[in-house]
């Protein structure tokens, strides 16, 4: 089985990326943890971070169909990222939604998420380590694993 690792805008020079706020550890790094958690159910990561939505839809559409889930940050298109939003809506996996740093804590204009509504849940704030902890989750919600 392949689970979707999917990262938006900006998400792609994490490490270099206004660490105080998101941390040092690279996409690479995030890959190998997310990797780590669910090789013990066998399972693939497919890693694809775009700096524009549309990219982001069209991979949805190319690798969507041969997944089994996925794990979503969508960066700022949480704002108003909606042909992210309906590209999710279409797509038949549970998907938890993932931001590195706690959005309610920062500016207003984060504190709400378009596309939170269609996923199976969140985690926020808790840095790089909340991949992982989404990963996990997407082998319970899919069964996976208990
Ligand atoms: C983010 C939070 C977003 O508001 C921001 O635009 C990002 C990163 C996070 O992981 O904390 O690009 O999704």
């Amino acid at each position: 089985s392949t689970m979707l690792l999917l990262n938006g805008p900006n998400l792609g020079i994490l490490g270099r990326r206004e660490p105080a706020i998101y941390g040092t550890d690279t996409l690479a790094d995030i890959e190998q943890a997310v990797a780590d958690e669910v090789s013990e159910q066998g399972w693939k990561v497919l890693s694809l971070q775009r700096d524009s939505e549309g990219e982001l839809v069209s991979a949805i559409h190319e690798h969507g169909p041969d997944s089994v889930g996925a794990v979503v940050n969508p960066g700022a298109l949480m704002i108003a990222g909606w042909s992210l939003r309906d590209a999710l809506a279409s797509y038949e996996h549970p998907w938890i939604e993932v931001h590195l740093s706690n959005v309610w804590a920062r500016e207003q204009f984060r504190h709400e998420s378009i596309i939170a509504p269609l996923a199976s849940g969140l985690v926020v704030g808790l840095g790089a380590y909340g991949y992982r902890l989404a990963a996990r989750a997407l082998l319970h919600v899919t069964g996976a694993s208990r």
